[in-house]
């Protein structure tokens, strides 16, 4: 049974170091988050995931890392300083500031009834900062709202140097950072987040065909991962919702506590960017295709999901509550690739004795996993501090261990034991994690 409450994942994620609030010995810094041992694993397991599906497996896309700070001329030419804002309404009664398009009704949140609202006006999301030692219009830079721009930006350098033609995909993930007006819900909205971002580039002809593929394709990535599919949909936006560089945008959303939220939008960004680009810099930004001398402005299609948002999604299906010898257990029945750690080798003494071979097994499976290694408190307690975290499998060295070789495995999900041979345990274990 999937969480129902974010509380359960929130303060989870505290007690066992996932995430912490950000700044926490000053009073915390609103709406940041930091990662601690195992939410900064599970996080980087969430994005090799993509990596995984999107570059590694496939033979049509390359992986760039395009610079955070970006000058303004990139902005321009995107159309993100004149139209990348959400509409900011005041309230005259409790004076905070809340974005129109997520007031249920004309009643403000604080005040209740009686308040009144200044007129929405638009509020641009770009951080903005200044590069060098001398302020002015010449230092003036921006962290980046999407890393979607450093992809049409080198999309030149990428053709030349990588022997792709399209239909094929620059992806990048990083951080990206938005000041957005109501920040919330945990890491679901966040001023500064992680994007995990495809622009596939494809003849104007197939930009259709190539959506419908990204949209089945990437939903099937979420269940693959572990979230059952009646916890996600897909939604095709309406056209007062569409940014201003798409025709046509699907959002791939999870059932949240609070209801159906983003995990992903998947944008057909037509070939505004490149043609954008190429009118702003100067430099064609088209293709050649040789076979059949055609030369045009290939299409975009964009599957961009946030890591931190899909974490969470990740980490609210996962999490269950069972009874194990009339004892309840709190488990996040996390896929083994997602989770912190996929092993946790447990000595079941501290003695001197057990050491040396739980040492000798740890640093065997460290080499081919992320393996924990935990020597305290009674084993009962230490099983159930894996499964708490989502470790798929625990290793139990016993005093038996040095005399016949061999160790037992115990599995998160059911809690069953089976003695295997030390000289087996690599394969076993590759076996039952599947990699
Ligand atoms: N380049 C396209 C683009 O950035 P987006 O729909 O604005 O599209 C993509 O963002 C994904 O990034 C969203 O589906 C969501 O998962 C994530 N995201 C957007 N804003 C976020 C925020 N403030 N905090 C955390 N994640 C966010």
């Amino acid at each position: 049974m999937p969480a129902k409450d974010l509380d359960q994942i929130v303060n989870l994620c505290k007690r066992r170091g996932f995430v912490y609030p950000s700044a926490e010995i000053y009073g915390g810094f609103r709406s940041s988050y930091d990662y601690g041992p195992l939410g900064s694993l599970m996080l980087r397991n969430v994005k090799d995931a993509w990596v995984r599906a999107m570059v590694q497996q496939r033979d049509d896309v390359v992986l760039i890392d395009a610079a955070i700070l970006s000058p303004p001329q990139i902005f321009e030419a995107s159309g993100h300083l004149s139209n990348f804002s959400d509409p900011l309404v005041d309230c005259t009664v409790c004076k905070r500031r809340f974005r129109e398009d997520q007031l249920d009704n004309r009643d403000c949140p604080q005040s209740n009834k009686g308040c009144a609202f200044t007129a929405a006006r638009a509020f641009n999301l770009m951080f903005q900062t200044q590069a060098g030692p001398v302020e002015g219009e010449g230092a003036k830079v921006y962290l980046r709202p999407e890393t979607a721009q450093g992809m049409f930006v080198n999309f030149a350098n990428v053709l030349q140097t990588s022997r792709k033609k399209p239909p094929f995909g620059i992806a990048q993930l990083g951080k990206a950072f938005r000041n957005e007006i109501t920040p919330g819900n945990f890491i679901f909205r966040t001023r500064e987040f992680e994007l995990m971002e495809l622009e596939f580039f494809v003849h104007p002809s197939e930009s259709t065909k190539w959506y419908e593929y990204w949209c089945q394709t990437r939903m099937q990535w979420y269940v693959d991962y572990g979230i059952p599919a009646a916890m996600l949909r897909i939604r095709e936006h309406a056209k007062d919702e569409l940014s201003h560089y798409s025709s046509g945008t699907s959002d791939i959303e999870f059932m949240f506590p609070w209801g159906w939220g983003e995990l992903e939008g998947i944008a057909q960004r037509t070939d505004f960017d490149l043609k954008q680009h190429t009118e702003h810099s100067r430099q064609k930004l088209e293709y050649f295709d040789q076979a059949t001398n055609e030369r045009y402005v290939p299409y975009v299609v964009e599957p961009a999901a946030g890591a931190n948002r899909t974490m969470a999604a990740f980490l609210l299906a996962a999490y269950d509550e069972d009874v194990i010898n009339d004892e309840p257990r709190t488990v996040l029945r996390l896929h083994p690739r997602l989770a912190p750690y996929q092993v946790a080798v447990l000595p079941l003494s501290k003695k001197d004795t057990l050491m040396p071979l739980a040492k000798r097994i740890h640093a065997m499976l460290s080499a081919n996993y992320m393996c924990d290694f935990d020597e305290t408190q009674a084993i009962g307690r230490r099983y159930r501090r894996q499964d708490e975290i989502g470790t798929p499998f625990c290793v139990t060295i016993d005093f038996d261990s040095l005399e016949d070789d061999a160790v037992t495995i115990r599995e998160r999900d059911t809690t069953k034991q089976t003695r295997v041979p030390i000289s087996s345990l690599v394969g076993e274990l590759a076996g039952r994690l599947g990699f």
